[in-house]
């Protein structure tokens, strides 16, 4: 068999809006307003700026470097560099897809927020509503033979809706789906912004972010938060920027798409919290609740908070709640798309398997996997999954990467690559940071995620952790001696 045509990118802005897309997700509109907050308000962009240039845009110009370069896909790129280093990749590319599944059922709750959310059927009491009628969640373990009907067929629809974008074509896909997507996305952003801005109290929440607070730019723990905000926030190390870059033509400017989807995403990530913090001011006004009570993230900030804002929102609700869940979908989707190209890539180049078939076979196993979720005891393994996968798995592997790219490839190869046609150059500063400024931050970021999971967690959060790890270490070494099928895959001619 012969290998299958290359997938290149049709224009540049295709590129530009999948990569914006894959950062933009649940991250940006839940995580981030929680971890400005905790962590300074406005003195925290101090700390958070100086990350996104000095680390996040850094490694997601070694990805780009390295995609673009090799235009292989990771298992192959790291077989070519050092044989033994192809279990890495396979290691890298399962932590990502088990994200995935979680990231997707997530998605699926929002999905069904979106239709909740026209007759705000959550009722006086979201928080029991999500708990009970919507997860029929449990803390007994029993709770895991009980499927959940509504959570199971709204996350098929999701594995439906990705798998219908990704057996496609690059540019009919992923590409067609960027181009689409984001825009409204952006369009709802603003229109929820401006609302929020004129909400009785708004002021209220949006002073938070201009408030600093300046004696947290002493604490390094502030500045570990700003460094995992933009690690999360610009999905670095998952594979995502180095596949998109292998799809790119001869003569793309990379260093300076680099700084667009980087400043795009942050720019996003910060305008977004305006309208969040204003809605959180309004609440806090409304109720009488301590505006710090309010800001919570993930789920409980979603699915929780925001109902009950809703609930005393007024008429404007009934458009407002619906954008809000449909932008979540939005932001959600085209991340995980993302997330799951690079898995579908390295899978269909080793083992010549058409981009119709990796997707379909990706995205049922993915779906059957999901279905853990849909139990009675599903958001609690969810919740152990993110921490797990999150604080311990993706940091080790973005450290892994930084190790194999930095030391181990000829990292002189990558600068030149880099400034071949860019405008703004890279050099020996970046060379620093990749090599040792970046190492050390994120071996502090993972030994202070290992320290916190292992300080918290029970018995039953310890017994799925340690299963995940034997998976973790078991199914990358078998893919890796799985022979390849493709008599290319040994030879990158560079
Ligand atoms: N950057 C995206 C987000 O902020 O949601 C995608 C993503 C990042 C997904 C990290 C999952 C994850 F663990």
């Amino acid at each position: 068999m012969t290998e299958p045509n290359k997938s290149e990118w049709n224009s540049n802005i295709a590129f530009v809006m999948a990569m914006i897309g894959s950062a933009v997700g649940l991250g940006n509109i839940w995580r981030f307003p929680n971890v400005l907050y905790s962590n300074g308000g406005g003195s925290f962009m101090i700390p958070y700026i100086v990350s996104l240039f000095l680390l996040g845009i850094s490694f997601v110009l070694v990805e780009y470097a390295v995609g673009f370069k090799f235009k292989k896909s990771l298992a192959q790129i790291l077989y070519f560099i050092k044989e033994k280093l192809e279990p890495v990749a396979w290691f890298v590319l399962l932590i990502v897809f088990l994200i995935t599944t979680y990231y997707v059922c997530v998605v699926g709750w929002d999905f069904i927020y979106i239709i909740l959310s026209f007759t705000k059927a959550w009722g006086a009491n979201p928080d029991l509503y999500f708990a009970n009628t919507v997860l029929h969640s449990t803390d007994s373990m029993t709770g895991i033979f009980t499927i959940v009907p509504n959570v199971l067929v709204s996350i098929a629809v999701i594995w439906f809706v990705l798998w219908f974008i990704l057996k496609r074509e690059l540019n009919e896909g992923i590409g067609f789906v960027s181009k689409l997507l984001l825009p409204i996305l952006a369009a709802i952003v603003v229109i929820i912004v401006a609302f929020s801005l004129t909400l009785p109290g708004a002021s209220i929440g949006y002073s938070q972010i201009f408030t600093p607070d300046w004696s947290a730019l002493t604490n390094p723990n502030v500045w570990l938060a700003a460094f995992g905000q933009i690690v999360f926030s610009l999905s670095l190390g998952m594979a995502i920027a180095l596949t998109y870059a292998s799809y790119l033509p001869k003569g793309s400017k990379l260093v300076d798409n680099a700084i667009v989807v980087a400043f795009s995403n942050s720019g996003f990530e910060v305008f977004n919290s305006i309208g969040i913090f204003s809605i959180l001011g309004f609440m806090a006004l409304t109720s009488g609740i301590p505006f710090n009570e309010l800001v919570t993230e993930g789920t409980g900030l979603a699915f929780v908070v925001f109902p009950q804002v809703f609930n005393v929102m007024g008429p404007w609700s009934s458009v407002i709640a619906p954008l809000f869940f449909l932008c979540i979908l939005f932001a959600g989707i085209t991340s995980a798309m993302a997330l799951l190209e690079g898995v579908c890539y390295s899978i269909s180049e080793k083992f010549l398997i058409d981009r119709k078939k990796t997707a379909t076979a990706v995205c049922i196993v993915g779906f059957l996997i999901s279905t853990i979720f849909a139990t009675g005891v599903g958001s609690t393994i969810l919740g152990v999954f993110d921490t797990y996968l999150n604080n311990f798995a993706l940091l080790f592997a973005v450290l892994l990467e930084c190790i194999i790219f930095g030391w181990i490839y000829k990292f002189d190869d990558l600068i030149a690559t880099l400034n071949e046609n860019s405008r703004i150059k890279v050099g020996k500063t970046w060379k620093t940071v990749i090599k040792y400024i970046l190492p050390v931050c994120i071996f502090g970021l993972w030994a202070q995620g290992v320290y916190s999971t292992l300080t918290t967690a029970d018995s039953t959060s310890i017994t799925i952790m340690i299963i995940l790890t034997v998976v973790l270490i078991a199914v990358p070494i078998i893919f890796a001696k799985l022979p390849a099928r493709n008599k290319n895959f040994f030879n990158i001619e560079n």
